[in-house]
């Protein structure tokens, strides 16, 4: 079959002068371009043609199909220009309505821890995630030379701590920096929450990441007691958790209280299968050399402190198995909280 390709698009083009509806656009379109088309035809010749033609054919044929979509593209725009408003405008048709985010599983177990501490009294704080050396270390006698001070355990930035010479800045590896920053500026009574973001270099794995979320509660007056930071965190746990919870306090060290504990809930009750214990929370004492540290008169204070991480808390509560998902933004994991 020979192909006269000048003709054809001659003729394309003319053709175009008297659509002026879409369904004369649509017919003119499946004339060139639908399945039995024109084009279509042109490249089923192509099987049959001499073989120093095929070249011209199919080069014929993809022109023609350019110059046809052309067409059509600027013949709609003039169609649908020429319409009135009631004509391009179907009421009828369904709508396209947004569709509604909702807040994060992360953030509402923030919301809900901290909604507990607020029923109780507590006031929530926001501090620096960039700290200095002093607030997250010196101010909560953790030593020059300890070990999560190393690079290998906190993330140095280049900048200078413009308040210490030849000390960096960093990113807080805990929210107990708040504690220290809040005491520097507040006389107790204090009963106060710091929730937010701390970062650590940890590779990441299904229980680590680089970054993570806690909450630091710190109370402090002249007369604190042990028994009442139990009391406070067992009936957290039931607030949070529910009446079945079972949690276990653990003797442990921080060097910012003393004496301190771990707090671990029984997974197993709570129908997570991975570990019978998970540790939920670091607590303890305000040590003496904190208040020291932040200038309180010695003696005159007593205080407790605790710092819970938020994604064990929602593992825990909601059964997920992976901290990664929290961070992946897979809206199919979103979608169930
Ligand atoms: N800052 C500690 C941690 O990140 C937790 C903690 C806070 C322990 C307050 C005791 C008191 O592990």
């Amino acid at each position: 079959m020979q192909w006269n390709f000048q003709d054809i698009q001659e003729q394309a083009r003319a053709e175009t002068q008297t659509l002026d509806n879409l369904q004369a656009l649509e017919a003119y379109r499946l004339k060139y371009l639908g399945k039995k088309g024109l084009v279509a035809a042109i490249f089923a010749s192509l099987g049959s043609a001499p073989p120093d033609q095929k070249a011209a054919i199919g080069k014929g044929a993809n022109d023609l199909r350019a110059i046809v979509e052309g067409l059509i593209d600027e013949r709609s725009a003039t169609i649908g220009a020429a319409k009135t408003v009631e004509e391009r405008l179907d009421v009828s048709l369904p709508g396209t309505g947004e569709s509604l985010g909702h807040v994060h599983i992360l953030t509402q177990t923030m919301q809900e821890i901290i909604d507990v501490f607020e029923q109780m009294g507590f006031v929530t704080v926001d501090t620096p995630e960039i700290e200095t050396e002093f607030h997250n270390f010196t101010g909560l006698n953790i030593p020059i030379d300890h070990p999560s001070r190393d690079a290998f355990d906190t993330f140095y930035l280049d900048a200078e701590d413009a308040s210490a010479r030849g000390r960096r800045l960093l990113l807080r590896s805990h929210t107990s920096p708040g504690q220290v920053r809040i005491m520097k500026q507040h006389q107790p009574p204090l009963a106060v929450i710091v929730p937010g973001r701390v970062y650590r270099p940890d590779a990441v794995d299904a229980s680590h990441s680089f970054m993570f979320h806690q909450i630091e509660g710190l109370l402090v007056d002249e007369k604190v007691q042990f028994s009442e930071l139990k009391g406070l965190l067992s009936e957290f746990c039931r607030r949070f958790f529910g009446p079945q919870v079972i949690m276990r306090f653990r003797p442990h060290f921080f060097p910012f209280t003393e004496p301190s504990a771990e707090v671990d809930i029984n997974a197993e009750i709570l129908g997570i299968q991975r570990k019978k214990w998970l540790e939920i929370l670091g607590c303890g004492m305000v040590n003496p050399k904190v208040f020291e540290a932040v200038g309180y008169p010695k003696g005159k204070y007593k205080g407790f402190a605790f710092g819970m991480g938020v994604e064990r808390m929602a593992m825990l509560k909601y059964g997920i198995n992976d901290i990664r998902l929290f961070y992946e933004n897979d809206v199919r994991f979103l979608k169930q909280f």
